[in-house]
């Protein structure tokens, strides 16, 4: 393989050359088990040319095919990471995956496609796009974006409507925590939550009371803990259950759909579930980190092992993680994301003498589809059918790309993975592809591992070994008015008629 920075940097995988196709374009996965959302069954899969042409039993193609066998393993569509932060900046410093390592690292994890956040610069959404779009031209992967609203005036309400009629962004997030960096406050997510509704565009939250985290924060400071720990004790889960019950009443007084990311508490979830019940349009997102750890690396001795645990919210006791769980195997949640923002541990040494200043984030975005199927599937919490439904399609439908991505049918984008459920994992900094020198999984094994990635139409993870291509990735666009938005406007109607008020019932007569 040829030499270049990537190698040079000691990370295990080799680049292939622009142009250079690194195999065939004809495929036909032989044999495997075949699962999607809806469904699952023993067929072959026919690629060409990056699309899925076929799915159907004993397929019959000319010797110019690469042919893959995949009997006794499960043919699934590749993982969609809804919630990334790739060459983030923060603190004054960068996260240090780009759209180039974190999407390499993602590939080798059975990730094909990840939405990341696109952060305003200074308030300007163009201008948050365009750097955006830079920091993507070395992509390996498709993917989409959010964007972040940090503000709200008249420039920011017609850049909005810009991003979703003509940038392909169908999602806004909004931070009710970061205070005095990227917090909102009430009146201008109503704002937003308008705006939102009239776009067709999905409101997503981080939902954290930022005021009460300012002042948590202070407290830990004055009784002195500064380190790591201070960090989750400063940030309780009453203050994420809080700020998720009052997004999602705003979201209900204004009949628009949310989309509640990183749910990590018990809390926030039964705010969630409480929501859902009542007919409530509401997607709960967990990410890995919270269902899968709990708080206790917070308290470690080595300060480099308890700060690679720091993100926010804050991954909590153990119970939630459980929780979260089985909130996901009943539905309460809905899809699993990463919210991959890794910071090296010299990055995160800024912070060894004020948690405050520790970059906020962990890894997961090779790890997801792996720890997921360990957890949920293999633990015999989910069916593999809702592991496909979790981890790709219901992202694909919430964002309005289904079924071009998230489904493994006839004219759907050739990514795809094979995962073999009697092979294992085991996962450590020293054989990640992220370019951090930690990992919060350091040292896990599990069952059930991918073998084969194909990102469209290419096979780019075989053999353990990677196989990318810096700008073979694609923007997708996403389109307004998802399935979340349909009846909306119905219900809208009929709210007004209940009102049973007639307008200016009173008139003076001056
Ligand atoms: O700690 C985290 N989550 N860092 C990334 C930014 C965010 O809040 O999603
Ligand atoms: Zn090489
Ligand atoms: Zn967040
Ligand atoms: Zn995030």
């Amino acid at each position: 393989s040829q030499s270049n920075q990537f190698c040079e940097a000691g990370i295990g995988y080799d680049e292939v050359g622009c142009g250079i196709s690194s195999s065939s374009t004809k495929l036909l996965i032989k044999g495997g088990t075949v699962v999607n959302a809806h469904h699952q069954e023993i067929a072959d899969v026919y690629v060409k040319d990056g699309i899925i042409v076929a799915v159907k039993p004993n397929l019959r193609v000319g010797d110019d095919v690469k042919v893959i066998d995949a009997t006794g393993k499960f043919v699934m569509p590749g993982g969609i990471d809804p919630h990334t932060h790739l060459a983030v900046e923060a603190l004054n410093t960068e996260s240090v995956d780009d759209f180039f390592s974190g999407q390499a690292a993602a590939l080798a994890g059975g990730t094909t496609m990840h939405i990341d956040f696109v952060i305003p610069v200074n308030g300007s959404l163009i201008a948050g796009l365009k750097a955006y779009e830079k920091k993507a031209k070395k992509s390996c992967m498709d993917y989409g974006f959010h964007m972040v609203i940090t503000k709200f005036d008249d420039i920011v309400s017609r850049d909005m409507e810009i991003m979703v009629k003509e940038k392909g962004i169908n999602s806004f997030k909004f931070f009710l925590a970061y205070k005095g960096v990227l917090m909102v406050n009430d009146e201008l997510l109503l704002e937003g939550l308008k705006r939102c509704k009239s776009l067709g565009a999905l409101a997503m939250v981080h939902a954290e009371n930022g005021d009460a985290v300012f002042e948590g924060q202070k407290r830990m400071i004055q009784l002195g803990i500064t380190g790591p720990e201070g960090h989750a004790l400063s940030r309780p889960p009453l203050l994420e259950g809080e700020a998720t019950a009052r997004a999602i009443r705003l979201a209900g007084f204004v009949n628009t759909p949310l989309y509640v990311v990183h749910v990590m508490s018990i809390d926030a979830m039964e705010e969630i579930a409480k929501a859902r019940k009542s007919g409530q349009r509401v997607v709960g997102e967990p990410v890995v980190s919270g269902l899968a750890l709990d708080d206790s690396g917070l308290w470690d001795s080595d300060f480099t092992t308890a700060s690679k645990y720091v993100m926010s919210p804050p991954i909590r006791a153990s119970g939630h993680g459980k929780a979260l769980q089985d909130a996901l195997s009943n539905g309460v949640l809905q899809l699993v994301g990463t919210d991959h923002c890794v910071f090296n541990s010299t990055q995160k040494a800024s912070g060894i003498d004020d948690f405050r200043k520790i970059p906020n984030g962990v890894n997961g975005i090779e790890e997801r589809m792996h720890l997921v199927w360990d957890l949920m599937v293999e633990s015999g919490q989910i069916s593999v059918t809702d592991y496909v439904r979790v981890t790709s399609t219901e992202c694909a439908r919430i964002f309005n790309i289904y079924p071009r991505k998230g489904a493994i049918i006839a004219g759907s984008d050739a990514d795809i993975i094979i995962l073999n459920p009697n092979s294992t994992f085991e996962i450590n900094a020293r054989s990640h592809h992220s370019r951090t020198d930690t990992n919060v999984y350091e040292g896990r094994r599990g069952k059930g591992k991918v073998e084969v990635t194909i990102a469209g139409g290419r096979v780019v993870w075989e053999n353990n070994e990677l196989k990318v291509v810096p700008g073979s990735g694609k923007y997708i666009e996403m389109a307004p008015f998802s399935y979340l938005f349909s009846g909306i406007d119905r219900a809208d109607a009929s709210y007004l008629s209940s009102l049973n008020a007639p307008v200016k019932r009173f008139k003076s007569t001056t």
